[in-house]
């Protein structure tokens, strides 16, 4: 039944497409500015660790199952949840999942499009050779200078959210997938020379140690929520961008090697940026523990100092916008498919309606770096953009992951799952199989009821 459901939205034009557009939503500001950011935040090794175990045991499963639930479904992912709800006898509440990724999306885009406007302030001021011989003392304070000023966070904001709109508006294919053929190599060549750089910074080991030496007495509860959190941001799992991009894909594609190849990618870039960051913030004495401002306090020092630091900052930070872009198309996608499909929008109006939501809840993250800064304006001693990137990243995406692979799991006959992922029933499939029922949905739990404290007691 669900091969002949009419395909209503289009389909990528073949399984590259597919790859390139999954690993332009993976492949985003959450490598390269959140992944090092929180790393140092967190204490390095240990967290980097247990992030990497997230990605292979919980990541990867649900990867697989959300492209699969995607591509049964064949539309946004709430009219997804509750075809297939029906057609597996399950409750119409199922299209809750879907819900709760339209919301996470977009709390994500409004702060998302926030970090992404520095990054198009610091393309003007590298491509200017501001950083030029600059010591950390002056680059610290251009950061400072930035974010100080709502109203030019604001304009780069609105930028920035302008460029999302104009390429959802157009349809997500054209255009997307050679933005994505040939820049994302480019982005991995500039973090390759950014590492050579750092190798030769004088702390390369020390900033390499940082990252890869666990030291166990750095993680508590908290930071293991962080880090599966930012496994489901950093791989764009459980809000349904992955869902809906898989709703575009043809049949006869492998979604296990698919998976893979994604996740393989989207590591590999956040290894390399920890590997360019951090030898240059002990080099320069920085604290690692600095904060959303990491790479814009350290990246421009290599700029500054580089051969040629100014053709190769301005380079950097074009295509870390362009990295942050093809991700932010994918984070309002699934509501911008169900305008279309419910409301009967066209695609122009519907962008337009989500990317002016978005921009509008990006006005609190704008003021919580200046004047919401202060304590009376925070909750739980977190600014409004912490509370956002913390209910989104850590509570309703593992949330709607585990929920997606229970589904799969469990409430999908072991026929249909296997007809989809055109998968014969071999060791790869039963492996697959078992870890998603097993052990990802009860890793997901245990990491939730450890972080509310509930576990505690237990581990006494
Ligand atoms: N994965 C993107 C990044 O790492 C962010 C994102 C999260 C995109 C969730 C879509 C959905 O930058």
């Amino acid at each position: 039944m669900s091969s002949s459901r009419e395909i209503l939205h289009g389909q990528w034009s073949s399984r590259w497409a597919f790859m390139l557009a999954a690993t332009g939503s993976a492949v985003g500001l959450g490598n390269i500015w959140k992944f090092p950011y929180i790393t140092g935040v967190n204490g390095g090794g240990a967290f980097v660790l247990v992030y990497l175990i997230c990605i292979g045991l919980i990541g990867v499963p649900i990867m697989m199952a959300e492209i699969l639930l995607g591509r049964r479904g064949r539309r946004s992912p709430i009219n997804t949840m509750r075809y297939l709800a029906q057609e597996e006898g399950r409750h119409g509440g199922w299209r809750f999942l879907g819900w709760m990724g339209i919301v996470a999306g977009l709390l994500i885009l409004s702060f998302y499009s926030v970090i992404a406007g520095w990054a198009l302030a610091y393309l003007m001021r590298a491509g200017a050779g501001l950083f030029s011989g600059m010591d950390s003392e002056a680059v610290g304070a251009v950061f400072q200078q930035l974010v100080s000023d709502p109203e030019r966070l604001l304009a780069w904001h609105t930028l920035f959210i302008l460029l999302t709109a104009i390429v959802v508006a157009r349809g997500v294919r054209s255009g997307l997938e050679q933005a994505v053929r040939y820049l994302m190599p480019l982005l991995l060549v500039c973090l390759l020379v950014l590492v050579g750089y750092a190798m030769n910074s004088g702390a390369f080991q020390q900033g390499l140690a940082f990252l890869f030496k666990p030291d166990f007495t750095r993680l508590s509860a908290s930071t293991v929520l962080v880090a599966m959190g930012h496994a489901f941001f950093t791989l764009s799992l459980g809000m349904g961008a992955i869902m809906v991009y898989g709703s575009y894909l043809p049949r006869h594609v492998s979604i296990a090697k698919a998976s893979l190849g994604i996740a393989l990618a989207d590591t590999v870039v956040a290894l390399l940026a920890g590997m360019a960051i951090f030898p240059l913030v002990f080099a320069n004495n920085l604290a690692p523990g600095a904060g959303p401002g990491l790479i814009f306090q350290t990246l421009p020092l290599a700029f500054g100092q580089m051969p040629g630091g100014t053709f190769f900052g301005a380079l950097f930070f074009l295509l870390l916008i362009f990295a942050a872009w093809t991700s932010a198309i994918s984070l309002v996608e699934p509501l911008v498919a169900y305008l279309v499909e419910n409301l009967r929008m066209t695609r122009v109006r519907a962008a337009a309606l989500a990317c002016a939501l978005a921009w509008l809840l990006g006005l609190g993250s704008v003021f919580s770096f200046n004047i919401w800064s202060g304590e009376p304006y925070q909750l739980w001693g977190k600014t409004f953009f912490e509370l956002l990137d913390y209910l989104a990243t850590n509570i309703m995406l593992p949330l709607g992951g585990l929920l997606i692979v229970i589904f799969a799991g469990w409430l999908m006959r072991r026929e249909s799952v296997l007809g989809e992922l055109e998968m014969n029933d071999g060791p790869g499939f039963r492996l697959w199989y078992s870890v998603s029922r097993y052990i990802t949905p009860v890793a997901v739990l245990l990491i939730f009821l450890h972080a509310i404290g509930v576990l505690e007691p237990l581990l006494k």
